[in-house]
């Protein structure tokens, strides 16, 4: 006898598939008080790698340092630059989209010209091209000119800081981009747009269309645009309570706001309950370089008044801040003041943990067999 993992009741129907176990996750798990963990390690034991040997990490589950690191470099560095066509298209998308709405059509773009029907080259491609695919959609959209070509050798996330021609950049950027991108990798295999990637290519679509699928379901507000929406929020709360507000003052408007039926942006997580760590590496990384930026002192009073706030409501399940209440404070903070493409650097970087994990859904799992296409029931009922 199989053993039970779960149990189906009607309360449980149209709930978004809340904990219903549906498979393995091959590279990352989150656990409800520990936080995010890519295989076995937590976070805080790998953030500061590079970018290159998180991803061997995530794809292979080994940390490596020789030869096997140095050959896994090579071919992201042999791959990074994408076909100019592609690039040429890039240049042509409408710049009244949203940036994810050209990142979606770019995603196509470069399976069009570049895509090799086998999930696991697709996935080393996409994963090598992604910089420079999204520093060639983010220069286009914003009108800041030309994309130079990538730079693989100086670092993964390096050579698309060089290729980003952002006019407002500060000397820390690039370490910021480098510390984003490796926090937002992976988050489980349950996660909306992870979901709907491995979803979409159980019924064989290829790996541009099936990420294509993922940052669609990224783009919405309730997933990865939440960190758009609440960079917007904490500068509307400095906008009201000037730069150097009160604890209290925070915690009263906070008050206000919930009274007034008004969103909380930044906290909140489906299955953590508590301190998002990727929330507290960005916390500890404004006070530590931006203490006097008014956005960075307005995050870390939200990040105490907050929780003390909600938590008088039972009906909240955590009322702790997650990834996205900090992320685009510091981002702006070191010269990035751009909210409408934090989205976009949140699928430059979650696209590599999606690609990853379809391959395993694909061409490993179940003995190589790979899993069938998803077919979950649905129970007749008039409306
Ligand atoms: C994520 O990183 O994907 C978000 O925290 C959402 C989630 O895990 O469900």
């Amino acid at each position: 006898m199989a053993d039970i993992l779960f149990e189906v009741t009607e309360d449980k129907l149209e709930t978004g598939l809340r904990g219903y176990p549906v498979g393995y996750c091959s590279t990352s798990k989150v656990d409800p008080e520990l936080g995010l963990f890519y295989h076995e390690r937590p976070l805080k034991e790998i953030y500061h790698f590079e970018p290159e040997q998180v991803i061997h990490y995530l794809k292979h589950g080994i940390i490596d340092e020789g030869p096997e690191l140095d050959a896994f470099k090579k071919q992201l560095h042999d791959r990074a630059a994408c076909d100019p066509r592609v690039i040429e298209h890039i240049n042509h998308l409408p710049k009244e989209g949203h940036p994810m709405e050209l990142f979606t059509c770019a995603i196509q773009i470069l399976g069009m010209f570049e895509g090799k029907e086998d999930y696991r080259e697709d996935c080393m491609n996409l994963i090598a091209k992604l910089p420079h695919l999204v520093a060639a959609v983010i220069n286009h959209h914003a009108g800041w000119g030309e994309t130079p070509a990538p730079t693989p050798e100086e670092g993964y996330m390096a050579s698309f800081s060089n290729m980003l021609q952002a006019p407002e950049k500060s000397p820390q950027l690039a370490e910021v981009l480098k510390l984003f991108n490796i926090l937002h990798y992976d988050h489980g295999g349950g996660n909306l747009s992870c979901f709907v990637g491995k979803a979409v290519a159980s019924g064989l679509e290829d790996m541009y269309g099936s990420i294509t699928s993922a940052m669609c379901a990224l783009a919405g507000p309730r997933h990865g645009k939440a960190n758009q929406d609440c960079l917007e929020f904490v500068k509307k709360l400095c906008g009201k309570l000037g730069d150097n507000p009160t604890p209290e003052a925070v915690q009263q408007e906070i008050r206000d706001m919930i009274a007034n039926k008004e969103l909380i942006f930044g906290f909140g997580h489906a299955v953590l309950r508590v301190e998002d760590p990727r929330a507290t590496f960005f916390y500890e990384y404004g006070q530590e370089h931006f203490p006097d930026h008014p956005l960075i002192k307005m995050i870390l009073h939200l990040r105490e008044q907050g929780p003390i706030v909600l938590k008088e409501n039972p009906k909240i399940a955590d009322p702790y801040p997650n990834v996205d209440a900090a992320s685009g404070s510091i981002l702006t903070a070191a010269g990035l003041p751009h909210p409408e493409y934090y989205t976009l650097l949140f699928g430059l970087s979650r696209a590599v943990g999606i690609a990853i994990q379809i391959v395993y859904e694909r061409c490993e799992a179940r003995e190589g067999k790979g899993l069938p296409i998803v077919r979950p029931k649905y129970i007749y009922r008039a409306k």
